[in-house]
């Protein structure tokens, strides 16, 4: 049972329940190369911005004087899967960044409340150890696509042997954004030019890049930084095509496949043509394009296009159980959370992830019944009014 008391949780913690308090303590808590990593997005960051707009532009429609009890139903079930809530981990590389116990602490976390765990290609911890902290309990893995089909297979081979049973294929980071914040650190040379062409650890000698990642004397930022770098140079920075996923669904076998990354309601079309299971409604929480759409806008147009053909998740922007709320309204099967987590994890690792997930959970099954709805099934576009 997930639903939770968080007047309750709030006097054994000193977390703050404001998203903005939190962000702001997180901010203290960490270096400043690994809150700027989580907090920037590309070039003006204006859809970082635009993500937080599109909330904005809708406004939740109470009903009232109905036979509401003080618990909500929650349950969803995902790919054939009874789930306790439509929430799910967003894919999030390097965790360790933020606290060391990293992916550790957020997998036992969501293995906690029952919620599925996204495992990054770019992760800190390995398979193993991940699957080990998340327990019996589902977990999805996320795929930057290897230009290189044997590295591909490899990933999906130890996803499957260690029971991550979605296969979640991000497509709009075959290279990374131009995010400001990390060009000014001198963490790009890996993928811009010169990690590509001269391999990793050439590339880390280079003098253009002003430090070296492999040399005992670099910070762990740096260090993680250079992985994470290294991970989405497997893609060459070429990117993946509709007409190799078949390819791909025979490398991953039997078991759904989800699209991470679709913006625009043609290419949601194209996912239900091509026999894809699921798609993400995403734009990498405005890292990868400055000036585009906010998340929540395209999800409306991609809703109307294909809601019940294909399940459709969402990300950006999501930081309170109202916005749960509003992208369920409008045509979300899930939502995942990224940013929040991350600001949860730099407070003392899994206590911080408990506490923004019961709170996001708590606010969710209080505006919900609030607003006279007595489960997640019950939601619809009737509850909003476009402002
Ligand atoms: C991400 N995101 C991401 N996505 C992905 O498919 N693989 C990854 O490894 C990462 N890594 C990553 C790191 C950090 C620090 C952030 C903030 C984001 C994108 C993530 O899954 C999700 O789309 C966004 O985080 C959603 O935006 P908000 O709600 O976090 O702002």
């Amino acid at each position: 049972e997930i639903y939770y008391n968080a007047t309750l949780y709030n006097q054994t913690t000193q977390i703050s329940t404001s998203y903005y308090k939190l962000e702001a303590s997180a901010k203290l808590r960490l270096p400043p190369a690994a809150y700027d990593y989580a907090a920037g997005g590309a070039g003006l960051e204006t859809t970082v911005a635009a993500n937080r707009a599109a909330f904005d532009n809708w406004s939740i429609v109470p009903r009232v004087m109905r036979n509401i009890l003080p618990k909500r139903n929650l349950t969803t079930t995902l790919f054939g899967k009874s789930l306790p809530a439509p929430i799910v981990m967003a894919p999030v590389g390097v965790q360790t960044m933020f606290h060391p116990d990293g992916e550790r602490a957020t997998a036992s976390v969501f293995g906690e409340l029952g919620l599925p765990y996204t495992l990054s290609t770019a992760s800190s911890t390995g398979f193993v150890d991940v699957a080990e902290a998340n327990g019996d309990n589902p977990r999805w893995y996320q795929l930057y696509w290897p230009t290189d089909d044997d590295l591909t297979r490899s990933y999906l081979k130890s996803a499957k042997e260690n029971g991550y049973d979605v296969l979640v294929v991000t497509v709009d980071t075959w290279d990374l954004g131009w995010r400001t914040r990390d060009l000014d650190r001198g963490f790009f040379p890996f993928i811009r030019g010169i990690g590509v062409q001269i391999g990793l650890e050439d590339a880390c000698a280079h003098e253009k890049l002003g430090f070296n990642p492999l040399s005992p004397n670099a910070t762990d930022e740096q260090k993680q930084m250079a992985a994470l770098y290294h991970v989405i140079s497997t893609s060459r920075g070429v990117s993946p095509i509709w007409e190799n996923l078949p390819k791909l669904r025979e490398f991953w076998g039997k078991g759904p496949i989800v699209l991470k990354g679709i913006q625009s309601a043609d290419d949601a079309k194209k996912a239900v043509e091509h026999g894809v299971d699921g798609i993400i409604v995403s734009n990498h929480g405005g890292r990868q394009i400055d000036g585009a759409i906010g998340s929540l806008d395209a999800l409306y147009g991609i809703s109307k296009a294909v809601k019940g053909k294909i399940t459709i998740g969402f990300d950006g922007g999501i930081r309170s159980g109202a916005d749960i709320f509003k992208a369920l309204a409008i045509g979300a099967d899930f939502v995942q959370i990224g940013r929040p987590v991350l600001w949860g994890l730099a407070h003392e690792g899994a206590v911080g992830v408990r506490h923004v997930l019961k709170s996001l959970l708590a606010e969710f099954d209080l505006t919900l019944g609030l607003s006279g709805c007595k489960s997640v099934q019950e939601l619809n576009q009737s509850f909003l009014v476009a402002r």
